[in-house]
């Protein structure tokens, strides 16, 4: 038996963390104290089990045993009475056109994922254009755009991600397409498609697992999606669109975006590309770093050479220029 010391007051205790929900009563103290550990778990309940899968909501429990074999009744009245008061004061203060909000919200946010791009472990630099990026898309009214233009190479893939990452809190949804040729951006899509119908199943989208949907139909769903009046804050990064359809252009490999890109008049996009002709909204070159400091880093880094900074290349004063090693 657990000696535990009597409380020295009376008033209830608020917790505020994650609460695990189950089919079936916790009373292992050993597996309770792994789950808390591993998943970062405040408490166990089974009422709310299941509920949260379609209604996003917030649960509020009374907490009246311990999650172990002294589980003990005794204290349950008291507990649900605690809860029910917490419960009313909470919606004292919260008004109905926030819930209204957040649950609008709720519906059309997807988890921040970078598994579609490979991420360099130490990004450095680039912190004007980084501030310019953020300034072009936050600018209010219509649709927001950014073209990353530069050399192959140069940085702007990285750029993007270090943006996504930075800030990722802006945002409810940030998808990432790889628009290298039309394939690969149909892929994209049907990427994109899976991951909203995993979050949201009851979404309106063309299953990409159904073989009888073309891909068409879902780039054209997942357009839909992002189109919804209520589903403003999403980012799109057209990654690596070095390949873009121009006028006069005659190659069949070329990718033209247009059709790709969502047509309402919300959400944020962010594109990279080798070509100085891309002329979807306002661009940004992305250059040579200025301090060759930089690019000897970068260099470090990418060549697993350890640290070159005391070396031969900055005692040469060789202007290094980034390229892809
Ligand atoms: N700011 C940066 N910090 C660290 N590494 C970088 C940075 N920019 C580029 N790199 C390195 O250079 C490589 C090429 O950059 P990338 O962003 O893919 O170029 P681009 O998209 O312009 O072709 C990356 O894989 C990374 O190793
Ligand atoms: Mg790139």
């Amino acid at each position: 038996m657990v000696i535990r010391p009597a409380r020295t007051e009376d008033d209830p205790l608020v917790h505020y963390g994650l609460i695990a929900s189950a089919d079936r009563l916790m009373k292992d103290a050993q597996v309770r104290d792994h789950l808390a550990q591993t998943e970062d778990v405040l408490c166990f309940e089974m009422e709310a089990a299941g509920l949260m899968d379609h209604f996003p909501c917030l649960v509020i429990r009374g907490i009246c045993d311990y999650s172990d074999t002294h589980k003990n009744d005794l204290w349950q009245g008291y507990a649900a009475a605690t809860a029910a008061a917490y419960a009313k004061e909470l919606l004292s203060v919260v008004t109905q056109k926030e819930i209204t909000r957040f649950i609008t919200e709720e519906s059309f946010s997807v988890g921040f994922s970078l598994s579609e791009v490979s991420e360099t472990e130490r990004f450095v630099a680039r912190q004007e254009e980084l501030a310019d990026i953020h300034k072009t898309l936050s600018s209010h009214g219509t649709r927001r755009t950014v073209v990353l233009h530069g050399l192959g190479g140069i940085g702007k893939t990285q750029l993007a991600v270090a943006y996504a990452k930075r800030h990722r809190s802006d945002y409810s949804a940030i998808f990432w397409l790889n628009s290298n040729d039309e394939d690969s951006l149909k892929q994209s899509f049907a990427k994109v498609a899976r991951r909203i119908l995993q979050e949201h199943p009851s979404a309106s989208l063309p299953s990409a697992d159904n073989q009888s949907v073309s891909l068409d139909e879902i780039v054209n769903g997942v357009k839909r999606w992002l189109d919804h009046p209520k589903n403003t804050r999403w980012l799109l990064v057209y990654d690596n669109y070095d390949n873009p359809k121009l006028p006069g252009t005659a190659a069949h490999t070329a990718v033209g975006i247009r059709r790709f890109l969502p047509e309402a008049h919300h959400g944020s996009v962010l594109i990279t590309t080798r070509s100085a002709q891309v002329k979807i909204g306002p661009r940004i070159r992305v250059g040579k770093l200025d301090n060759v400091k930089d690019s000897i880093e970068i260099l470090s880094n990418t060549s697993g050479r350890g640290n070159l900074m005391d070396g031969e290349l900055c005692s040469a004063g060789i202007d290094v220029v980034l390229i892809r090693l």
